[in-house]
C-alpha cells in the first residue's frame, strides 16, 4: 500500500474514533448520583465508562455501583477506580451504556463484535434504560446488512448447530483469535452468521433461540430506548417515542 493511502486510512480510523469518543462521553451525562449503572462493552462504551470515571474523580457523580458487562469492562472499571458490583446484589439496574454494531431505525441491533453480547443482554434486560452510543456507519435500514450476526454457541456438537443455523438461511464461520476458536468469557465459541438483510427479525431470534446448544445470539430486539449517535455533522439523541 502507498504512503497517502496509509495515511488516508490512518485518518479515517482517528475520525472514527472521534465520534465514538463524543457519542460515549455525551451518554455518560445521563449517569446521576446513587444509580446503579450497566457499563457496556467495546471501543464505543469505554469512552462513557472513562468517563463516568472522570465525573467520580471530579466529585461530580458519587455512591455510583457498576456492574461491567465483560471481563474486559471489568478490568478497565478496575483500574479506573468504579466501584462494582453484581447482579447477586443489585438486580435492577437504573441505566446501562453500551454500543452496537448496528441499529435499525426501530432501535433494533445486533451486538456481540466484541463476543460479549451474552452478558450485554444480561445487564440490558435487567436494566431500566439502555442507551446505545454508535458513530453514524452503526446505523441501517434493515439488520444484517453490514454485519453477520454473532450466535454464542457451546462447544459440544457446534458443528450440529452451525448446520442448523445453516438450515434458516446462514453462513455460519467459526470465530477465531489467532489459529484456535475464539473463547466468551462463558468459555463458549462464537458463530458469525451472515444471514444476509433480516426482514423480521423477533421472528429470527424465536427460531434461533429454539435450538440446544444455543447460548445467544446478537439480535437485541426492543431493548434501547436511547441511541446516541455521532457523525461528522454532530451529535443527535434518538429517543424511542
Ligand atoms: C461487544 C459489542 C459491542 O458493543 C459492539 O461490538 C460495538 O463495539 P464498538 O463500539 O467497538 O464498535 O456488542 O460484544
Amino acid at each position: 500500500m502507498n504512503s497517502p493511502a496509509l495515511c488516508r486510512i490512518i485518518l479515517t480510523i482517528m475520525n472514527i474514533q472521534a465520534l465514538k469518543q463524543q457519542a460515549g462521553e455525551y451518554a455518560a451525562a445521563f449517569v446521576q448520583s446513587g444509580m446503579i449503572i450497566g457499563l457496556g462493552s467495546g471501543s464505543t462504551a469505554i469512552f462513557a465508562t472513562r468517563r463516568i470515571a472522570q465525573r467520580l474523580r471530579d466529585r461530580d457523580l458519587r455512591d455510583i455501583l457498576a456492574v461491567p458487562t465483560s471481563l474486559a469492562t471489568e478490568a478497565a472499571a478496575i483500574e479506573l477506580g468504579i466501584p462494582l458490583t453484581t447482579l447477586a446484589d443489585q438486580p435492577g439496574i437504573d441505566i446501562t451504556i453500551d454500543g452496537a454494531d448496528e441499529v435499525d431505525p426501530n432501535f433494533n441491533l445486533i451486538k456481540g463484535g466484541g463476543g460479549a453480547h451474552l452478558r450485554e443482554k444480561i445487564v440490558a434486560q435487567a436494566s431500566e434504560r439502555l442507551v446505545i452510543v454508535v458513530d453514524d456507519s452503526k446505523l441501517v435500514d434493515q439488520l444484517g446488512r453490514t454485519w453477520a450476526l454473532p450466535v454464542e454457541v457451546i462447544p459440544f456438537g457446534w458443528q450440529s448447530q452451525a448446520a442448523y443455523l445453516e438450515s434458516l438461511g446462514a453462513t455460519p464461520v467459526l470465530r477465531l483469535q489467532g489459529d484456535q476458536p475464539y473463547q466468551t468469557d462463558q468459555g463458549n465459541i462464537i458463530l458469525d452468521c451472515d444471514f444476509g438483510p433480516i426482514p423480521d427479525p423477533a421472528a429470527l431470534a424465536r427460531k434461533i433461540r429454539s435450538r440446544a446448544g444455543i447460548v445467544e445470539h446478537g439480535l437485541f430486539i426492543g431493548m434501547a430506548k436511547d441511541v446516541v449517535v455521532a457523525s461528522k455533522s454532530g451529535l443527535r439523541h434518538l429517543r424511542k417515542p
